[in-house]
């Protein structure tokens, strides 16, 4: 995590109110390909200027105070993307973690990889348990990466995994609630997110984090992800916490 793009704003700036941060961020990294597209350079190098960014929100959550952060890597419908795309987002990924490493245990992440990881490329797989083992002890930020990862596919996951415990009689349909349900996601033991971040413009979830997102605040920049920075962060708090979060009930 050496990158940074904006060295200015490295501690939590005076009007975002510390005690109000969302503790848990996930954000859906999307413009790449069209950035790239803008600079007239090849789609992989906006997924390689993508990296940068990331790198540096991480730092920049555990900079200002923020407990979590999960990113949108590669979904289930991502595998339709060209041949020589998806085979290079695979090894970007595997470069990325083998180079971070050290670097994120110096930092003291936990990084944890969501989805059907089983799907991945045995060499990807193998980097991925190294880095979930080596990080597992760490405190500072909580990073998760969503990788081969759908909304829908997690929700039936956990669906087939409380109905073998109820037909092997180690639960009773009764017992299901919210809480059983949710120590069954890919996310057991996270916080659900309280903002999810969209660049790029479009306006949906696509499949991501579909239960946990439930009460989420959702930001939508037109900015895109590449270029997604400290100052855009700022400005993505500030919106959040000009919200009026209800979670359904009236204010009195
Ligand atoms: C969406 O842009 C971006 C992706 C599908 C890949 C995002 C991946 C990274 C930034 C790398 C993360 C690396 C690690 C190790 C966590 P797009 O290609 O859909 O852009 P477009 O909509 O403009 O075509």
């Amino acid at each position: 995590m050496t990158a940074s793009k904006s060295i200015y704003l490295e501690t939590l700036p005076p009007d975002l109110d510390r005690d109000a941060l969302p503790a848990h961020i996930a954000v859906i990294m999307d413009g790449n390909g069209r950035w790239a597209k803008r600079q007239g350079l090849p789609r992989f190098m906006g997924h390689r200027r993508g990296v940068d960014a990331l790198k540096d929100l991480l730092r920049c959550c555990k900079d200002w105070g923020v407990g979590a952060l999960t990113a949108y890597a590669f979904s289930t419908e991502n595998w339709g993307r060209p041949l020589e795309e998806v085979e290079f987002l695979m090894a970007l990924f595997e470069r990325v973690l083998r180079r971070e490493l050290q670097e994120m245990m110096a930092e003291d992440v936990k990084i944890r990889f969501v989805g059907n990881l089983k799907a991945l490329p045995p060499s990807l797989q193998d980097e991925i348990a190294r880095s979930m083992d080596d990080t597992k002890d760490n405190r500072g930020i909580q990073f998760t990466v969503a990788t081969n990862y759908g909304g829908r596919q997690e929700i039936l996951n956990a669906c087939r995994a409380i109905a073998s415990r109820v037909k092997e009689g180690t639960l009773h349909v009764e017992q299901i609630d919210e809480a059983v349900f949710e120590q069954n996601l890919y996310t057991a033991g996270l916080p659900a997110p309280d903002l999810l971040i969209r660049t790029s413009g479009e306006m949906r979830i696509s499949n991501f984090l579909l239960w946990q997102m439930a009460y989420a605040e959702i930001y939508v920049t037109q900015t895109a992800w590449p270029d997604f920075d400290r100052t855009e962060f700022h400005r993505a708090l500030l919106s959040y916490q000009q919200r009026d979060r209800r979670f359904g009930k009236v204010k009195m």
